[in-house]
């Protein structure tokens, strides 16, 4: 049987597509960019709105991960002057019209619902790196939030400070090596600082495409939502 396909809009460097390929999905991205070291299976360049309204329905599921710069408080002191514009309620009725089951993945401030949060110490990363994810026809359990064990590591005011976690944003001056980022999200097939800086650690899509998988595969019951497409594939 073909591997479950899963459609990756704003691909990125491919850190969303890599954990669900760890996971078992085939991942075939889109970013307006190039991507030369996109992780997924296949690539193509292009706008992802034109992309998913035209060929979302035909895979299984659908994760998208608009930029954030519209509702990220990290970029808010230097967004002075620029203005970015807010995809996500286009995205999201894209997303519904294509009646596939959909992920979309944001940061605090953005305007997706939060049906799950994950956070770096959920897996044991070095990184904090709160997100927010919309779940449309799917259901995928909370995990506990654990405690922080401490500061982020980084020069602070001329001295360097150790810490258990990094804080992967910009440019990277006084915030870890390139080698300690890499580690930190589990993205070690890039050493542009922006393409990690702007990834989400593949262990939370891997964790979101194990329970999907799981319930596509039927390992565990089909959820009243997903039968017609767990039908269509038989
Ligand atoms: C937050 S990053 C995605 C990171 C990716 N999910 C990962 O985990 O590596 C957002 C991406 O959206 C892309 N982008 C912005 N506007 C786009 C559009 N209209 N269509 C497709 N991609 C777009 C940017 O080039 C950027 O790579």
């Amino acid at each position: 049987m073909r591997r479950w396909r899963l459609l990756d809009l704003f691909g990125g460097v491919g850190g969303a597509a890599r954990g669900y390929q760890q996971a078992g999905f085939h991942v075939t991205g889109v970013d307006i960019q190039p991507q030369p070291r996109y992780a997924g299976d296949v690539f193509h360049q292009g706008d992802a709105l034109d992309f998913v309204r035209e060929h979302g329905h035909r895979f299984d599921v659908i994760h998208a991960s608009p930029p954030c710069q519209a509702g990220c408080t990290l970029t808010a002191g230097t967004n002075q002057g620029r203005t970015y514009p807010q995809l996500i309620p286009a995205v999201r009725a894209a997303l519904q019209a294509s009646g596939r089951p959909y992920v979309i993945e944001n940061v605090a401030g953005a305007p997706v619902r939060k049906d799950l949060r994950l956070c770096g110490e959920m897996f044991s990363l070095r990184v904090i790196r709160h997100r927010f994810f919309e779940l449309g026809r799917l259901h995928v359990p909370q995990p506990e939030h654990l405690p922080h064990r401490g500061r982020v590591a980084g020069m602070r005011h001329g001295r360097w400070y150790e810490g258990p976690y990094f804080a992967i944003y910009g440019q990277g001056g006084g915030k870890g090596s390139i080698a300690q980022w890499q580690h930190a999200m589990g993205i070690v097939w890039t050493d542009v600082r922006k393409e990690i800086a702007e990834a989400i650690p593949p262990a939370y899509s891997r964790y979101i495409g194990e329970h999907l998988l799981a319930v596509l595969t039927g390992a565990t019951a089909v959820q009243d939502e997903l039968p017609d497409l767990v039908e269509a594939r038989r």
